[in-house]
């Protein structure tokens, strides 16, 4: 059964740059009601135009996600469909735990904290979609994204659970595992990004995927068929492929 996304309530948590930000803007083209959450507001403002709402928060404080959440069902009138987009990547050169706490509090904790603010309302409602943007960085281990790839994965994870146990309430949940994608996040990498696709495209493969009620989105199709065949690789050949590469 497909989504009509017309009038759908959508709260797009990471939407002042790149996925987050062209996602906005596919969904108001495809008539939803959208509000957009980040913590640079002005950059949230220019996203917005006069067509969305605008609700500045930093996922990694609990208590401001709580009153974040509560103001978008007060400006949309309900929630439908929460997408929550807002990461942190850092290319570890040494092992940092520094750095690995900030991936933690951002992608990991800021994703519960917004699930926390979300799922209840969702379960009242006894319907709506819970879509986390993870990455293809989480499906196997990469040197330099020791810290990145361990929450990617974990995000993975914890959607699959979530799927698992909220579906018989009605609620669906869509985990996104893109390719590279050139934004903000992306701009000072310095290594080889193969198939990089640029934001609107990626915004595009979300929005059909959503309305398809696809469980896992993986886009380009080349980092599809990576994520196919990357679990079956074997650890040790895994380890010599990447190594070489290095
Ligand atoms: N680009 C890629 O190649 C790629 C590939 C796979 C997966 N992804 C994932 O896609 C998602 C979006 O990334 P992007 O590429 O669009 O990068 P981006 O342009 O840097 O967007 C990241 C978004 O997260 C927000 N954010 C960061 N920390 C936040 C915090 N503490 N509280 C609230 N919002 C916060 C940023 O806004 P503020 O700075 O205004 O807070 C921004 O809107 C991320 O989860 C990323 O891991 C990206």
């Amino acid at each position: 059964m497909t989504v009509d996304l017309t009038g759908r309530r959508i709260w797009i948590v990471g939407a002042s740059s790149g996925i987050g930000a062209a996602l906005a803007g596919a969904l108001d083209a495809r008539g939803a009601r959208v509000a957009v959450s980040a913590r640079r507001e002005s950059a949230l403002r220019e996203v917005a135009g006069d067509r969305m709402a605008v609700v500045p928060v930093d996922i990694t404080d609990k208590a401001a996600v709580r009153r974040a959440a509560a103001q978008v069902v007060d400006e949309l009138g309900g929630l439908d469909i929460v997408v929550l987009s807002a990461g942190y990547w850092k290319q570890l050169t040494e092992f940092d735990a520094e750095s690995f706490q900030r991936h933690l509090d951002v992608n990991l904790s800021g994703m519960a904290n917004c699930l926390e603010a979300v799922i209840p309302r969702l379960q009242a409602a006894g319907a709506g979609i819970i879509v986390g943007i993870s990455s293809v960085a989480g499906l196997r281990g990469l040197p330099g994204a020791e810290a990145y790839g361990a929450t990617k994965a974990a995000q993975i994870n914890l959607l699959e659970a979530l799927r698992v146990g909220l579906g018989p309430q009605g609620i669906d949940v869509v985990t996104v595992c893109p390719g590279f994608v050139d934004t903000e996040m992306t701009s000072t990498n310095r290594f080889p990004m193969p198939f990089m696709v640029t934001a609107p495209v990626a915004a595009r493969m979300i929005a059909d995927g959503i309305e398809r009620r696809t469980a896992r989105i993986v886009f380009p199709w080349q980092m599809a068929v990576f994520a196919k065949l990357a679990p079956l690789v074997p650890d040790r050949l895994w380890a010599t492929i990447f190594r070489s590469r290095k």
